[in-house]
């Protein structure tokens, strides 16, 4: 059990994860209420990564459940192993037979065969998938149920009834319970809007991203062998990109990226020649390119329109 924000803070940042005091707080608060983080931002802003540290930082299994349109109760929460079922069945044959040899009738054999059903439907034919993984573990766990929004909404409502109890009724077993509660996070992307109600059951976390002294902790920390005056110019350049218009800001990870191309070239400094030359470890899309180069040609910065906010849309 962590003490303190600042607890939190220092454990991640040993897992090379800088933490905002936004980020700790919300981490913190979950370990001390138990409760679910859902974590919502742009991509690559370290929404996965911080699930990976916290689980690091705790000395506990990461038990992790990639979300995709269609995925269900049976790739999320568990399976019977028909194969292993046939397998014994084939090789208990002799017992079988002897089990039914005396059987008058089909019907008694049937009855037979069911009184025997629970060898079938017990824990050893039962595959657990992620979320049972997490509930029926015997030591506590981080459990990252990734990109959420990507599953339809019925595996949500699903979900949400997981994450209300912590225990699962398998019709062949009755109720599993966890013996410990996981420290849940859940990711999204944003691409559709998420039930209140599975807002309501968790702490919400927006991670945006960083500031410049933040990306730059970020940089000196993951790429150490880039000089510290370099590194500071590529950020301030990386921040810069990030205040137009682009279809594709470029996110940390592509930050990253471009320190190490940077590392790779040997870069020296921030000439022209190299800053052409490496643009698209940061810039995905042609058009955003052209405004990059722009950019850097001394051009007007062509500002990325703020969003207006909702209470000021037309419908
Ligand atoms: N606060 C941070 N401290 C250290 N590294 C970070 C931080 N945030 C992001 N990173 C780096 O950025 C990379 C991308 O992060 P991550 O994959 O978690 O992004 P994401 O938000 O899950 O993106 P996506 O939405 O595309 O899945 C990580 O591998 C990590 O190296
Ligand atoms: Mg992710």
């Amino acid at each position: 059990m962590v003490s303190s924000i600042e607890e939190v803070q220092e454990r991640l940042a040993a897992q090379q994860y800088i933490a905002s005091d936004e980020i700790a707080t919300t981490v913190f608060l979950a370990e001390r209420l138990g409760k679910p983080v859902l974590i919502e931002g742009p991509a690559g802003v370290g929404k996965t990564e911080l699930a990976k540290a916290w689980a690091a930082a705790t000395g506990r299994p990461l038990i992790r459940l990639q979300c995709y349109e269609g995925l269900d109760e049976t790739k999320a929460l568990y399976e019977w192993e028909y194969a292993k079922q046939m397998l014994y069945t084939q090789l208990l044959r002799d017992k079988l037979n002897a089990v039914l040899a005396d059987a008058a009738t089909l019907r008694e054999a049937a009855d037979r065969i069911a009184q025997e059903e629970d060898v079938f439907f017990s824990l050893r034919f039962l595959l657990p998938r992620p979320l049972l993984k997490a509930i029926l573990s015997d030591e506590p766990v981080v459990l990252l149920i990734d990109e959420i929004d990507r599953a339809d909404a019925e595996f949500e409502a699903f979900l949400l009834e997981v994450l209300s109890d912590f225990q699962v009724s398998v019709p062949e077993l009755g109720t599993l319970r966890a013996k410990h509660i996981p420290t849940v996070f859940l990711t999204s992307n944003n691409t559709r809007e998420l039930s209140e109600a599975l807002k309501r059951r968790c702490l919400y976390l927006f991670i945006d991203y960083p500031s410049l002294e933040q990306e730059l902790a970020i940089v000196r920390l993951k790429v150490p062998e880039l000089a510290p005056q370099l590194a500071r110019q590529a950020v301030e350049l990386v921040q810069r990109l990030r205040r137009l218009d682009l279809k594709k800001q470029p996110s940390i990870s592509e930050t990253l990226d471009w320190a190490r191309a940077l590392v790779a070239l040997n870069a020296q400094h921030l000439d022209r020649k190299t800053l052409e030359s490496t643009l698209t470890v940061l810039l995905k899309h042609e058009a955003d390119l052209q405004r990059g180069r722009r950019l850097l040609n001394g051009g007007e910065e062509a500002r990325r329109p703020r969003r207006a906010p909702p209470w000021a849309s037309d419908s």
